[in-house]
């Protein structure tokens, strides 16, 4: 068979499978113990208090948008409010702020490192009005960190909030803490393509307990009960008041119109066994992109190559064409593909290429240079754990075959 070198790659060992197995075993297949479980580790693997497991990274940023609008300490989150954030990302980060009723604003990118530029945020607050502006929301790209002191600095100026789109950074540093801890929230997918897989699944950390309580309540249609693991039936319900008769099932009172975000134990298993290895998959990967600097160096006057950092969590590896070169993104992509090496459009800037999106394509014509600059000419290969040192010397040679 032709050999093909995938964005990802996920492989079910023999840990996956006894944590897989022992989910069929226990006979509980929806969310229950390996969540839990999940929850804690990986919140402690990346450093906040707490976390709420979800079934996407879709569903995450929205979980986490909705419970900051209903909470009621944040007077400036509410529906119809802006919220600033990067116009090169997978289309669900949008979208999100869009199905919880608020706007997105988009503020210009670093064309290297796709981290929010702090200037263009603070013009973006500044021409939106900082008072119909509730958040900052940073996406850290393929696992480059966004500058967390100025847009934190920018956020505590005009009193909003930050909430990381942690999507494609399981474990990157910033300033040797990891993000994912800086705003309020932040969201993480373990989509299979990501570093850690679970196959579909979603998390929202956060160290603010009454926010947690909050996404746990509305991630279960909006339910009044908290809790994590019900005691019902051992202890009796914790969430009982005095005034509440005896018949009263908090699991079954809703205080908030919520969501049915649950995942299931398959996935949280499935996880556990990964993020086992979180620091290990991030190594090899991280490997993977300084041997690829390496190898695709002589191409470097037409590509701009990934900026590396032993700081990041790499999701692939991200390659810009240079505004003299004479490569044309869509022919190379093709053929890189036809020479085995699978490769992603950089997700195209979204008010002027996402179709979605169309209607803001005028208001953002000519106004985000170095966005529309990456989603025109970005793309990314894949740069995972199971490569091989004879598979990144296949993707050298498929780049030598089609550069000369
Ligand atoms: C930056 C970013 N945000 C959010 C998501 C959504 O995650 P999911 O596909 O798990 O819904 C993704 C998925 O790739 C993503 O890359």
């Amino acid at each position: 068979m032709k050999r093909r070198i995938r964005i990802g790659e996920i492989a079910l060992g023999a840990d996956e499978k006894e944590a897989l197995m022992s989910v069929i075993e226990s006979g509980h297949i929806t969310e229950g113990d390996w969540a839990y479980r999940f929850e804690n580790e990986f919140a402690e693997y990346i450093g906040t208090d707490g976390g709420v497991i979800t079934n996407s990274g879709s569903s995450s940023l929205l979980l986490g948008l909705t419970a900051l609008i209903v909470d009621e300490r944040f007077p400036k989150i509410v529906r119809g409010k802006k919220v600033i954030t990067s116009p090169v990302t997978y289309a669900a980060t949008s979208n999100a702020i869009v199905l919880a009723g608020m706007q997105p604003v988009y503020a210009d990118i670093d064309p290297l490192t796709f981290k929010l530029l702090p200037e263009s945020v603070e013009q973006a607050v500044r021409e939106s009005g900082a008072d119909d502006v509730a958040l900052i929301l940073p996406v850290h790209l393929m696992g480059y960190p966004n500058d967390m002191d100025s847009l934190l600095d920018i956020a505590r100026r005009h009193d909003l909030q930050v909430f990381e789109d942690s999507a494609q950074s399981h474990g990157t540093l910033y300033k040797g803490q990891k993000v994912g801890t800086f705003g309020i929230c932040s969201a993480y997918s373990f989509y299979v393509a990501h570093n850690i897989q679970a196959g579909e699944m979603g998390a929202v950390l956060t160290s603010d307990s009454r926010l947690e309580g909050l996404m746990r309540s509305l991630k279960s249609n909006g339910r009044r009960c908290t809790c994590r693991r019900c005691v019902r039936n051992k202890t009796g319900c914790v969430m009982m008041k005095p005034e509440d008769d005896e018949f009263h099932d908090p699991r079954f009172m809703h205080t908030h119109i919520g969501y049915n975000f649950k995942t299931m134990d398959f996935c949280a298993a499935l996880g556990c066994a990964m993020l086992a290895k979180a620091e290990q998959i991030r190594a090899a990967r991280l490997e993977n992109v300084r041997k690829l600097n390496e190898l695709l160096d002589d191409f470097s006057d037409d590509l701009r190559l990934p900026l590396f950092s032993e700081d990041y969590s790499y999701l692939g590896y991200p390659v810009v064409i240079r505004k003299d070169s004479r490569v044309i993104r869509a022919n190379f992509l093709k053929k890189l593909d036809r020479e085995g090496v699978e490769n992603r459009p950089l997700f195209g800037c979204i008010p002027l290429h996402q179709q979605a999106y169309s209607h803001l394509r005028e208001q953002y014509l000519g106004r985000l240079p170095n966005a529309e600059y990456v989603g025109t000419h970005g793309f990314y290969i894949g740069c995972h754990q199971f490569m091989e040192d004879e598979d990144l010397e296949f993707i050298a040679k498929a780049f030598r075959k089609i550069l000369g």
